[in-house]
C-alpha cells in the first residue's frame, strides 16, 4: 500500500515539474514516505529525520516532508521536529503537489491530516482521493510491466493490536467501473500483471443499486482485459464472506493466478479472540482445505505476530502447530510491538519479554523454512513461467553458469521468486525456466 502511495506522489510530483535526485544532499525537497505498523518503522523515520536535521544545517532552503501513516498519526508532533516542514497524512497525499510549492514558497511549516478520521463522513476526500488514484494509478510502474491497483482504502476490523484503523480511516470501496477502466488504461500501455490492493481485500463490496459487486466479480471483469495476463490480490482476512467466490473464479480463470496471502496472526484461539480476530484456528484451516479443494496448487502466504500480550508456550505451539497443517508457501513473521491507541495497547500489557519474542520468531521461522524448502523442492528438474522483473538485487554467486548475462529476477503466478541469467531486455516479459536448484524463498534455473 505505502509503495503504490509512492508511485503515485513520484508521479504527481513529476507531472508538476518536479525532477527527481536520489542524492538527498542534492535535493530541494526530500519526501519520507512512512508506515506505523510497528515502532521499528517508525525508530527508522526518526533516525532518517536526525541525519537530516544535520543536513539541513548547510541547507536553509532544502524542505522535509513526512507523509503517511506515522504522518497521521503524530500530526503536529512530528511538525515540531527541528527537520520537518510540511506533515501530509495518506488521505492528502491528492494536494502533495500543491502543499510542497507552498512551503517551499512561504517557508512556514504546514500540518495537513484528517481530523477525527473514524467519525465523520469525508466525501470530499473520498473523490481527492478517487480523482488521484485515477489518475495517477495509470502511471505507477515501477517494475516493468506490472502495476497495483488499489480497490478499497481504510479497514473496520479492529484487530486490537493494529494501527491501520486510526491512520488510514474507514473502509471505503472503489466504484468497480473506476477500477476497470484503471486496469484497461493500464493494459494499453504494455502492463501484464495487475495486483488488486486492500487491507482485506477479499471483502471488496460495491452496491449499486439490488445489485453488490464483490472482489470475485471484480476479478472476473478483470480477465477480460486484452493483455493483462496475470492478476492477483493482497491481502485477505481469514472471513467466510465472498471466499468461495474467489476460489471459483481462482479455479475458472487461467488469469486469476493460484495465490493466497491469507494472514492467520496466531494459531492459538484465546490469543485470536484477544486479537479481536473472528475465526478459530479450526474456521481457518476449514478455509485452507476449502482453498486446496478448489484450486489444487494454490501457493499461500501466512503473517503471524508473536509474543502478543499473555502468549503462553502452549499458545505459542498452537501457533507451530498452525504452521505445520497450513503448509505455506512463505510466512512473514513479526514480533507483537504495541501500538499506542490500538485497543491492546490500552488493555493490555506488552508482557512477553524480548529475548522470548525473539526466541520464538527463530524458531517460527525455522518451522516455516523446513516447509519452505521441502515446497520449493518440488519445483527441481520442472520449467516455470515467470514475469520478469529486471536484475536481481542480491548476486547469487552459485548460481549455474553465467553466459556473460546478467542475473534476472522474475515470480511465477503462485508467486515464487525465480533467479536465472538472461538479457536485461526481457524485463517485463514472460519467461521460461527450468529449475536446477532451490533454496527455501528461491529457486534458481535456466532460462529454455
Ligand atoms: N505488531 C506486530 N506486528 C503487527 N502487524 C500489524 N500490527 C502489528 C503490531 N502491532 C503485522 C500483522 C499484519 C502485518 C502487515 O503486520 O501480521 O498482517
Ligand atoms: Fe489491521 Fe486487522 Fe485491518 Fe488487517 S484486518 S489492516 S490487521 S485491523
Amino acid at each position: 500500500m505505502n509503495k503504490h502511495d509512492t508511485a503515485l506522489v513520484r508521479s504527481a510530483l513529476d507531472k508538476s515539474g518536479f525532477t527527481f535526485t536520489e542524492q538527498v544532499e542534492q535535493a530541494d525537497v526530500v519526501l519520507i514516505n512512512t508506515c506505523s505498523v510497528r515502532q521499528h518503522a517508525e525508530q527508522r523515520v526518526f533516525s532518517h529525520l536526525g541525519h537530516l536535521k544535520h543536513i539541513k544545517k548547510g541547507r536553509a532552503d532544502m524542505i522535509v516532508a513526512v507523509i503517511g501513516c506515522m504522518a497521521q498519526r503524530l500530526g503536529d508532533k512530528l511538525l515540531e521536529h527541528e527537520a520537518v516542514d510540511l506533515v501530509c497524512g495518506p488521505a492528502q497525499i491528492p494536494q502533495i503537489a500543491d502543499l510542497v510549492a507552498k512551503v517551499l514558497q512561504d517557508g512556514q511549516k504546514k500540518l495537513a491530516v484528517t481530523e477525527n478520521i473514524r467519525q465523520t463522513a469525508h466525501e470530499e476526500q473520498d473523490q481527492a482521493l478517487e480523482k488521484f488514484e485515477s489518475t495517477y494509478g495509470i502511471e505507477d510502474k515501477q517494475i516493468p510491466g506490472q502495476a497495483f491497483v488499489r480497490v478499497m482504502r481504510g479497514c473496520n476490523n479492529f484487530c486490537s493490536y493494529c494501527v491501520v484503523p486510526y491512520v488510514r480511516g474507514p473502509e471505503v470501496c472503489r466504484p468497480p467501473a473506476a477500477i476497470i477502466e484503471q486496469i484497461r488504461k493500464l493494459a494499453d500501455t504494455g502492463v501484464k500483471q495487475v495486483t488488486l490492493l486492500g487491507q482485506t481485500v477479499n471483502s471488496y463490496k460495491y452496491k449499486s443499486g439490488e445489485r453488490t459487486c464483490c472482489l470475485a466479480d471484480v476479478l472476473a471483469m478483470a480477465s477480460d482485459i486484452d493483455g493483462i495476463e496475470w492478476l492477483k490480490f493482497v491481502t485477505s482476512y481469514p472471513s467466510q464472506e465472498f471466499f468461495d467466490p474467489i476460489l471459483q473464479v481462482m479455479a475458472g480463470s487461467p488469469k486469476v493466478c493460484d495465490y493466497l496471502h491469507l494472514p492467520a496472526q496466531t494459531g492459538s484461539d484465546k490469543i485470536l479472540r484477544a486479537m479481536n480476530r473472528n475465526y478459530t484456528a479450526g474456521d481457518y484451516l476449514g478455509l485452507l482445505d476449502r482453498a486446496r479443494a478448489t484450486v489444487p496448487d494454490i501457493a499461500i502466504a501466512g503473517d503471524f505476530i508473536v509474543g502478543f500480550p499473555g502468549e503462553t508456550e502452549e499458545d505459542f505451539q498452537a501457533t507451530v502447530d498452525l504452521v505445520k497443517r497450513a503448509r505455506y508457501k512463505n510466512c512473514f513473521i513479526f514480533k507483537y510491538s504495541p501500538r499506542p491507541d490500538t485497543s491492546a495497547d490500552k488493555r493490555l500489557q506488552d508482557n512477553i519479554p524480548a529475548d522470548v519474542k525473539k526466541r520464538r520468531n527463530i524458531e517460527l521461522l525455522a518451522v516455516q523454512g523446513k516447509i519452505s524448502g521441502e515446497l520449493s523442492e518440488r519445483f527441481l528438474g520442472k520449467q516455470v513461467r515467470v514475469l520478469v522483473e529486471g536484475l536481481s538485487k542480491k548476486p547469487h554467486l552459485d548460481l549455474v553458469e553465467s553466459k556473460g548475462e546478467p542475473q534476472l529476477v522474475g515470480r511465477t503466478a503462485t508467486d515464487y521468486i525465480v533467479v536465472f541469467n538472461g538479457p536485461q531486455s526481457l524485463a517485463g516479459q514472460f519467461a521460461k525456466v527450468k529449475i536446477a536448484r532451490t533454496s527455501p524463498l528461491t529457486l534458481f534455473g535456466e532460462l529454455t
